[in-house]
């Protein structure tokens, strides 16, 4: 079997996304997932572009084991100083090198002719190799250079020590059987293409992200940089459980090709970052949406009782998704919660189960049958929470139509309460800025998105919210059977990340 690598490159151009940023606890609980997950390779950051993304990296590398944790530089000396720096104490670091070869940018962005270029492609490579044997590079926005020079730069870089070239299209420009043929030209032209790895780094813009990386795959690419639920910068990337469960489901196909993904992790994997992002995945996004395995249709669900395969061409199971009915109610004990966490795929520690156990007992005194879609928001709110610098003890509202809606709040830090009043334009509004009262944060609302976790008029709501204090964007995300609530627990997620 010919493996496909699996490049996840979440924690650096999925976190690109404007608005998607991670702190370092998420950083290195994404990375441990990842890991589980089976990713060969784990893009932690960039290193040079912020003391928290090299620290980032850094932990990561130090806590991965066995994924190739690799570091993002630019063809400068300082920056893969930097690369090198943060990933040494990685078990197997990378240093991936990118420059841009095409037109466009090498006149305009970078203003430096093609011999330019291919010198300081072939000196960063030479330099980055003293300090590390696996070289990546990345002709920048490959997908719109000149075929003719492409080669050339590929060919030196290969000279020049690379283990791997990636042929970015950076601007998601590209089209299927365009990049295919790109890629068998590479394979044709570049005379030592044989002692590297093809790799293939595709955009969204057009909607081709997966479609893109799997024609290269075709044509004989191994590596595809790809993201959780395709996050990443403007319409995002290719998305890695779509790649993966496109080779894994058209054996036919792809005959002869693997991946080393657990797909049983893919649904978590997505929610939590899902979660820790902000970016809420959209129902009908495929492999990982709500509606992804929800047959609606009377004559879908007759089929599919009748004969599985009628209308599914994955089981929800095999990627971690388990369409349940009821599982829990008031009288379940902690045994069967536990199992029932197991099941979907939690294996919390005692002090998680505790926690996320008083969670469901409270839930359950509130909302007659608890859904496996339940127990994930209560664990990921359990398990994704941080240091709780600000707690929420009670809250009041006052509100209506014909009256301005106020609310008290008392949030207690340290052991102490502080209780502050506020009007808003409504009840939420007045909540936030009674808390803005409190931390002294003067917070920017920038997106927030209320969804009902199953159905139901007792369902959780679960709110997921991005603010602006200062310079810095910060997602947050809470649940509650009331809304107002979930959107305070929102709140202070943020802003207790932010304190952080
Ligand atoms: O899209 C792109 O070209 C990149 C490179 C840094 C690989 O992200
Ligand atoms: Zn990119």
């Amino acid at each position: 079997m010919d493996k496909i690598i699996i490049f996840d490159t979440t924690l650096r151009d999925g976190e690109q996304a404007p608005g998607a940023s991670l702190n370092y606890k998420e950083k290195l609980e994404v990375a441990g997932a990842l890991e589980n997950l089976g990713v060969d390779v784990i893009e932690a950051g960039f290193p040079v572009s912020s003391k928290g993304d090299f620290t980032a990296v850094q932990a990561i590398a130090k806590n991965i084991k066995l994924p190739v944790v690799c570091g993002l530089a630019r063809a400068i000396k300082k920056d893969i100083d930097a690369a090198v720096e943060a990933t040494k104490l990685a078990r197997r670091p990378r240093i991936h090198i990118f420059l841009a070869t095409s037109k466009i940018h090498m006149q305009y962005k970078l203003k430096k002719a093609e011999g330019e270029i291919i010198r300081l492609a072939v000196e960063s490579v030479s330099y980055a190799k003293k300090f590390c044997s696996d070289i990546e590079f990345s002709p920048e926005d490959a997908s719109r250079s000149q075929k003719d020079f492409l080669f050339q730069v590929i060919e030196a870089v290969i000279k020049a020590g690379a283990t791997t070239v990636n042929i970015p299209d950076t601007v998601g420009y590209t089209e299927p059987e365009e990049y295919g043929r790109l890629v068998r030209a590479i394979k044709e032209n570049v005379p030592n293409i044989d002692r590297a790895i093809i790799s293939v780094h595709c955009h969204n813009d057009l909607g081709l992200a997966v479609a893109n990386s799997l024609s290269a795959i075709k044509s004989g690419a191994r590596q595809v940089e790809c993201t959780i639920n395709g996050i990443g910068e403007r319409a995002g990337n290719a998305s890695l459980e779509e790649i993966v469960m496109s080779i894994d489901t058209r054996k036919d196909i792809y005959s002869g090709l693997k991946t080393g993904i657990h797909k049983k992790n893919i649904y978590k994997v997505s929610r939590l970052v899902s979660k820790l992002t902000g970016f809420v995945v959209a129902p009908n996004k495929a492999i990982v949406g709500g509606n992804a395995f929800r047959h609606e249709s009377g004559i879908h669900q007759d089929g599919v009782l009748k004969e599985r395969s009628t209308y599914e061409i994955i089981r929800g199971e095999d990627v971690g998704f388990v369409v349940e009915g009821m599982v829990l109610g008031k009288h379940s004990g902690r045994h069967a919660f536990n199992e029932r966490l197991k099941k979907i795929g939690y294996n919390l520690n005692k002090e998680q189960v505790d926690k996320a156990f008083c969670r469901f007992k409270d839930l359950s005194d509130k909302k007659k049958d608890i859904f496996d879609d339940d127990l994930r928001a209560i664990v990921e709110d359990e398990i994704c929470v941080g240091k709780l610098i600000w707690k929420l003890d009670s809250f009041e509202i006052n509100s209506g139509t014909k009256i301005k809606p106020v609310s008290g709040v008392i949030l207690i830090k340290g052991g102490k309460k502080i209780s502050k009043v506020s009007s808003g334009d409504g009840p939420v509004d007045a909540c936030f800025k009674a808390i803005d009262k409190i931390t002294g944060f003067k917070a920017k609302l920038e997106d927030f998105r209320l969804e009902a976790v199953t159905s139901g008029k007792d369902a959780l709501g679960q709110v997921s919210l991005r603010l602006k204090i200062k310079d810095a964007i910060i997602s947050g995300s809470g649940s509650s059977t009331d809304i107002i609530e979930a959107s305070i627990f929102a709140y202070l997620n943020a802003v207790n990340k932010y304190a952080e």
